[in-house]
């Protein structure tokens, strides 16, 4: 798709299975790929090393986002708090915008991305599973990566988290009005992958027509 623009939103909960489905969309259509989670990872480690959220989203690098520790389940807490703040957010749109405008096309996955960051996005998918089911699959990925962490801890931080993302007053997790509903918990990764793919070619066949 080189030279046109286009957008691909993929919002959904934590685990859900968003990540995966972005990933493999951006590979079978050529879009450049944003994980915006990575972004609020990226200032909450910085906070929790110090430094003031708001400063730290101002002054985000290329450097911040590649810190090997932003997938562990401390930095997650701390990114659904900064994720909560208005300014943290307002620093960050920019950059997430003109990520999703830039020639070629995009995919983005978040919480707001449908509805805040890109509400003119071509295709928008809300991506859900069973909260048991999204915690069994994030403490899996903790324990392979060596994190020793009880399942009944992931399930009450992912609970946690889910409530403080859908209830906070800026930007709050939400499926957009015209976003197409994908529910994970009992489709393979397979399936879920081409069941978005199958929405995201139908939008460009009628953007053709
Ligand atoms: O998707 P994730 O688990 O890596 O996201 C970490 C936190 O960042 C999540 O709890 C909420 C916040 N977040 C957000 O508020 N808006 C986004 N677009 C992406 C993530």
């Amino acid at each position: 798709m080189k030279g046109r623009i286009f957008t691909v939103a993929i919002d959904g909960p934590a685990a859900s299975g968003k990540g995966t489905i972005a990933r493999a969309l951006a590979e079978r259509f050529g879009l450049a790929h944003l994980d915006t989670g990575l972004l609020y990872r990226a200032v909450a480690a910085r906070a929790l090393a110090g430094e003031d959220p708001v400063t730290a989203a101002e002054r985000l690098t290329e450097a911040d986002l590649a810190r090997p520790d932003l997938r562990s389940e401390a930095v997650g807490r701390r990114a659904s708090e900064v994720a909560a703040i208005p300014a943290v957010r307002a620093a960050l749109l920019d950059f997430q915008r003109r990520f999703a405008r830039r020639e070629g096309g995009a995919v983005l996955d978040g919480r707001d991305i449908g509805t805040v960051i890109c509400p003119e996005a071509e295709v928008k998918l809300f991506v859900t599973a069973e909260d048991v089911i999204r915690a069994r699959r994030r403490h899996e990925e903790l324990r392979a990566r060596g994190e020793e962490v009880s399942f009944e801890e992931v399930l009450a931080d992912l609970r946690a988290r889910d409530a403080r993302d859908a209830a906070r007053s800026a930007a709050p997790l939400r499926p957009a009005p015209d976003a197409l509903l994908l529910d994970t918990s009992k489709l393979s990764i397979e399936a879920a992958v081409e069941a978005a793919a199958g929405h995201v070619e139908a939008k460009i066949g009628q953007g053709r027509g």
